[in-house]
């Protein structure tokens, strides 16, 4: 097994919890979307979601399409004004698909809200929503997200996907970082 990053306090979820819960994720999708006649398209919000994306369509089952979306983040600014700025929409029609929207993180909820609200309009048989971690915090939009991964506490965690100013996404693990990992950075 790989040794933990040295700017990493504590694992919070290893890469063998994380197979395993992506894998319960796929098959439930799977199952859910079996025999279903309107085509499935899996979307994914870049960057952080990428790795779940790419783990969890391949626990799928079933044909199915991915595509893609960028939405641009200036610092904590656009959340709070709850605008969504799609630097890159999907590429494919969704009208009358099935949409999953693979999502690595739920935190204040913004993103996701926006970005169901911004597929919607296009036209879809349905959107769900795969979520692989929501965190509890106190100030969410409410998401009624049907597949959730890991339920986690208010932590600064990276890894997997998630980033901290751009580093640690392709740690194979959840871990939180060390406090002062954030003023080193912050302080640059
Ligand atoms: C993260 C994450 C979610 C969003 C969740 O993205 O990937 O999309 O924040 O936060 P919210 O629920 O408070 O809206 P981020 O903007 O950090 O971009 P990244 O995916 O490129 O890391």
């Amino acid at each position: 097994m790989q040794a933990m990053h040295p700017d990493i306090e504590r694992v919070l979820i290893t890469e063998d919890e994380m197979r395993e819960r992506v894998a319960q994720m796929g098959q439930a999708i799977t199952r859910d979307y079996a025999g279903q006649e309107a085509g499935i398209i899996v979307v994914s919000v870049l960057r952080g979601a990428a790795i779940f994306m790419a783990d969890l369509v391949r626990e799928i089952h079933l044909p199915l399409e991915m595509d893609y979306m960028a939405i641009s983040s200036y610092g904590s600014g656009v959340k709070s004004s709850g605008v969504l700025n799609v630097q890159k929409d999907v590429s494919s029609d969704i009208a009358g698909k099935h949409v999953i929207i693979a999502e690595d993180i739920i935190d204040s909820g913004l993103t996701l809200s926006k970005t169901i609200e911004h597929l919607r309009a296009m036209g879809p048989a349905s959107v769900q929503v795969a979520a692989l971690l929501h965190k509890n915090t106190s100030n969410q939009v409410e998401i009624d997200a049907r597949y959730v991964g890991f339920e986690i506490e208010d932590e600064f965690v990276v890894g997997y996907g998630l980033d901290y100013a751009e580093r640690y996404r392709n740690l194979p693990y959840l871990g939180v970082l060390k406090p002062a990992v954030y003023a080193t950075v912050d302080g640059q």
